[in-house]
């Protein structure tokens, strides 16, 4: 309720949303990269690879972790940079283990960066050892729950990222064979050591490293009368057909999937969008959210993929489809995430 009144007094009389917002620039004097509600972390390390990786190695600041447990094997975190001038969010998993942060204090991130990205493409000029940056608490339900069952992992390309946590983190605690398939392009693939090392510390963990043409060319078999738990990270076409091949054994399927289904369609439409009580013309070809800031109209981006709700409106009327989980909405009134609505109707939307 206090929080409440402050916050409209601030509005009023400050033209801030909140207090802490006020406070922010001032706050960020002292402390470097301050915002309220999101987590400083520190960086330690930026490490560019070959193939357009760089691993970031970042120290959060303690009260991130708390009672020193950082995060859970396979879970991701927001990670948010200000890049000219304008904050960006983009989501990542993070690489390392719990266990190693309990020694490190530490967390590694493999970005998989593109030359046009506005943040990827900007990561190393924006970021340099000392430098702060903000993160969010760790956050996802990926997670390791075979230990006593016999497990095929498939990563594809960056999607070895939390499936290397995992592994780090339970290998020595196998109790049945463990097969992981790592997907990528040849000399592209990350972690070999870890994954040799990983290897030498229990046997019942054997890996190997294949080509998106080798992996086509050798069959995983799930024998529909096994019990693998199966465990899959990459991009959707591959995860689609690994659970389709999954789902004919016994075991339980696990997937973790940053990306939004494609839009299919068969034929165009072009439909009006009342925006901010703006008239905008819009198509069915891509997301509300691309289609707005093409547009350049005043929207907000986060992750993209519907994680961060940052790109959240409301929806007065009109249908979109949701590419995340491929529902349709109804006509009426409710909130929507822009970055992953296909509209599929004339549409009224507020900020
Ligand atoms: S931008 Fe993150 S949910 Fe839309």
């Amino acid at each position: 309720m206090f929080k409440e009144v402050t916050n409209k007094l601030v509005s009023w009389f400050l033209h801030h949303q909140s207090f802490s917002g006020y406070l922010e620039p001032v706050m960020q004097q002292f402390i470097p990269a301050w915002r309220s509600g999101s987590f400083r972390a520190q960086v330690n390390q930026v490490k560019p690879v070959d193939h357009d990786y760089v691993y970031l190695t970042l120290a959060p600041e303690s009260s991130w972790a708390i009672n020193n447990i950082s995060h859970q094997a396979g879970q991701h975190i927001e990670l948010t940079l200000e890049i000219n001038g304008r904050l960006l969010t983009r989501i990542f998993t993070i690489a390392s283990s719990p266990a190693l942060f309990k020694k490190t204090k530490e967390i590694t991130l493999l970005i998989k960066t593109n030359k046009l990205g506005r943040f990827t493409g900007a990561i190393t000029q924006f970021i340099q050892v000392g430098s702060w940056c903000n993160i969010s608490k760790p956050q996802g339900d990926f997670l390791f729950e075979s230990i006593t069952q016999q497990v095929v992992m498939v990563a594809g390309g960056s999607g070895i990222t939390p499936i290397i946590s995992m592994l780090a983190e339970h290998v020595e605690k196998l109790t049945q064979p463990t097969y992981l398939r790592y997907i990528a392009e040849t000399g592209h693939h990350q972690f070999i050591e870890l994954l040799e090392n990983l290897a030498n510390k229990n046997e019942l963990f054997t890996f190997e490293l294949v080509t998106r043409a080798q992996h086509e060319k050798i069959p995983l078999i799930f024998d529909g009368n096994s019990s693998q738990d199966v465990y899959c990270c990459g991009p959707s076409g591959l995860m689609q057909s690994i659970k389709e091949q999954a789902l004919v054994g016994q075991g339980n399927y696990f997937q973790e999937q940053f990306s939004i289904g494609a839009i299919v369609n068969e034929n165009q439409s072009s439909f009006n969008v009342i925006f901010d009580g703006e008239n905008v013309d819009i198509t069915n070809g891509t997301t509300l959210l691309e289609q707005f800031e093409q547009k350049e109209l005043n929207v907000t981006r986060g992750c993209g993929i519907g994680v961060c709700h940052q790109c959240v409106c409301n929806k007065k009327s009109g249908l979109v489809k949701n590419l995340r989980t491929g529902e349709v909405s109804d006509n009426g009134e409710q909130l929507i995430q822009l970055c992953i609505s296909q509209p599929l109707s004339d549409l009224e939307i507020t900020s």
